[in-house]
This record gives C-alpha cells, structure tokens and sequence, in this order.
C-alpha cells in the first residue's frame, strides 16, 4: 500500500507517469468515467478548503466513485480530543482511500501509521501539500512544455507557505532548476527547505524585490501570506503587502513567463493582471482536478505503475529529543512519541513529523 505524504513519497519516474496518465484523462476523460464505480473516498478536511477539498470529490465522482468525510475540524470528533490515529483507524474501516488535511505539521505521517488504506496529505499545516504540487508540475509541463531548465521564482510567504516547500523539494529533481526565493526576511524558507536545496547542490538566490527578479523567471510562483500560521497578529498586518503583482511588474517579465498561484488569492495578484495571457492560476486549477484524478487511480491501483514503493532503511531514532516546532503534531497530540532521525551533518535531528531540524 502507498501513501503521498510528501513529494517525494513518489519516485520521479512515478511522478512522470502520474503526469502522463493526467494527460491521458485530459484527452479521454470518458474512458475513466467509471474506473472507480464502487469505490468510496473519504475527505478528512480538520482545516477550511474550497479547491482541494471539492477538486478531490469532484475527482471521485468523475472517476464513478462515490465520496464523503467532513470539511471542519468542529465537525468531527477532534472537537471531542480524537487523536488522528483513532479517527483514520475508524475511517479506513469504512473507505477505500482518505484525502486529509489537518492545521499540525506531520498529523498526515501519524495518519499514514494507522490506516489500513491509502492515505493522501491534502495540506499539513504550514509543513507540505503535495497534490498542489503535482497539480504545478502538470501545469508547467502542460503550459511550458517540459520540467527541466527552468528559473522559478517563489514570492511570498515562502515560510508558512507549505506548497513553496513541496514544489522545492519536487523541483530539486529536475535537471538544471533554478531557484529565486523572493520574500521579506521574516519570511525565508525554513532551514529543513533550505538544507535540501544545498544538499542538492541547486542554483537559489534568496532575494527581496520581485522587481529585480522578474525578468529572470520562466515561471513565478506567487503566494499568499499565511494569515492564520502567524503566532503574533502584528507581525502579520506589517507582512502582510509585502509583495502585490501588478500589470507594471507583469511588463518587467519575460514574454513566455507563466504565473502560477495556489489559491485562495487575498491581494497578491491584482485583478488586472487576471487578463494577462501569462497569468495560468486558474488553469492550475483545472489541472488540479485531472492531477487528482490520476493520483486516486494509481494510489488505488486501478492504473498500473505504482510499485512497492522504496523503503529507505531507517537509521535508530532518537525519542529523547523534542520537536521546538509549535505546529508539530507531536506538541498537539502528547501521547505521540517525540521521534527524531540523524541528519548527513553530526548533531543535527530531523523531527519524525514535520522534518524540523533539532540542532544539539
Ligand atoms: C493552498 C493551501 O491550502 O496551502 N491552497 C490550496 O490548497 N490550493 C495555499 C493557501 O492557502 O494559501
């Protein structure tokens, strides 16, 4: 059984194939019309959704399937103090797939240990959200023609932004990416992000005007600051415009740039620039549903190409550390064993849950 937790759950040619079979659904969606005739998806939503949460029912029922779950943390037990673990053992005596997405880093891992089905992470705090990321790799490779050799530039929140954090990490496997981080100080990636591109060797810059950067970018990946991740409210209001994409830094652009945009927009991309051919965010959106589609597939095997999966060896954790990161689902949930793995770099732990690093 295989679970997508983080971007790289999927090896890459995996990762290629589900791109190929999204592809196959755009040409031919009435050859999958009925692939999932009796099979039941259940979508956990512990967080507010529109797109994600309505673009994976929407995938099932296009598939033949049927769905159901919940769309509010209030609405299910967790409001009584269920663990994640006691709900998905429930839930996954009943369905054949979850889609989940819940406010704490890493609740999605702990799901992945209790369920006896496929488990899906629809967005875990401000930790990864990798369907959004294969909905982006099927946009740019739709929109751009290929993966490889491409300048993307994230700007934003690019530190509660947990989509910057997936589409990095799934970038990093492409020949020849290269990364501008375009964000105010306090709002850089975290170091487990940025520890990965170095690890990787990639060419990033991390820079603070979106004007300067501009003319660079194949795609620019807007984002909007992360409202509800902020502990200090102030700290928000002063972030908060940081960066407003406009029709005169749209002219600053290359002629082929695509912009790319996860959703929900607050103010990040004026209207404007909505009549811009360049500007794809809503053709993302599209792609999001068939991306979706072929993912409940192969996750259910109905589609061949997803193996056994690799299963690194995984080195002697460490239970006496504890994780420093407030959103951990480690803190939410106590019974939880506090789980740490060694990093390459001595004296440097990985949280289990939410991949923070504890420095000794
Ligand atoms: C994103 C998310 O939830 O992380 N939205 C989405 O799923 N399309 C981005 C966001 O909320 O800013």
């Amino acid at each position: 059984m295989r679970h997508l937790i983080s971007p790289l759950d999927l090896s890459l040619d995996e990762t290629n194939q589900l791109l190929d079979l999204a592809s196959r659904i755009i040409d031919d969606p009435e050859a999958f019309a009925h692939k999932c005739e009796g099979k039941q998806l259940a979508t956990l939503f512990f967080e507010p959704s529109t797109r994600t949460r309505l673009s994976f029912e929407s995938a099932m029922l296009s598939l033949g399937g049927k769905v159901l779950g919940f769309s509010s943390a209030s609405s299910s037990s967790a409001s009584k103090g269920e663990t994640v673990a006691d709900t998905i053992r429930v839930v996954s005596s009943y369905v054949d797939i979850i889609a989940m997405r819940h406010p704490n880093d890493g609740a999605p891992v702990v799901a992945a240990d209790h369920s006896a089905v496929p488990i899906i992470n629809a967005g875990d705090g401000g930790h990864h959200h990798p369907t959004q990321t294969l909905t982006d790799l099927l946009t740019i490779r739709r929109l751009k023609g290929k993966l490889d050799h491409l300048t993307i530039g994230f700007c934003g929140d690019l530190k509660y932004g947990r989509t910057v954090h997936s589409l990095i990490k799934a970038m990093c496997r492409y020949e020849g990416t290269r990364f501008v981080l375009i964000s105010p100080d306090e709002l850089k990636v975290p170091d487990y992000v940025r520890d990965d591109l170095t690890a990787t060797g990639y060419a990033f810059q991390e820079v603070k005007s979106l004007e300067d950067a501009m003319g660079q970018l194949d795609v620019l990946y807007m984002t909007r600051i992360q409202k509800e991740r902020f502990a200090d409210e102030a700290e928000y209001l002063r972030l908060k415009d940081s960066y407003i994409l406009d029709g005169a830094k749209m002219a600053l652009g290359k002629k082929d740039m695509i912009v790319l945009h996860p959703l929900p927009r607050v103010n990040e991309i004026a209207t404007e620039v909505d009549d811009d051919p360049r500007a794809a965010y809503f053709q993302q959106v599209w792609f999001g549903k068939r991306v979706r589609m072929a993912l409940i597939l192969k996750l259910l095997g109905l589609e061949s190409g997803f193996g056994p999966g690799e299963k690194p060896a995984l080195p002697q954790p460490r239970h006496d550390l504890k994780c420093d990161n407030p959103r951990c689902i480690s803190l939410a949930e106590p019974t939880l064993p506090q789980t740490f793995f060694p990093t390459e770099e001595p004296g440097v732990f990985r949280c289990k849950y939410c991949d923070h690093l504890h420095k000794l």
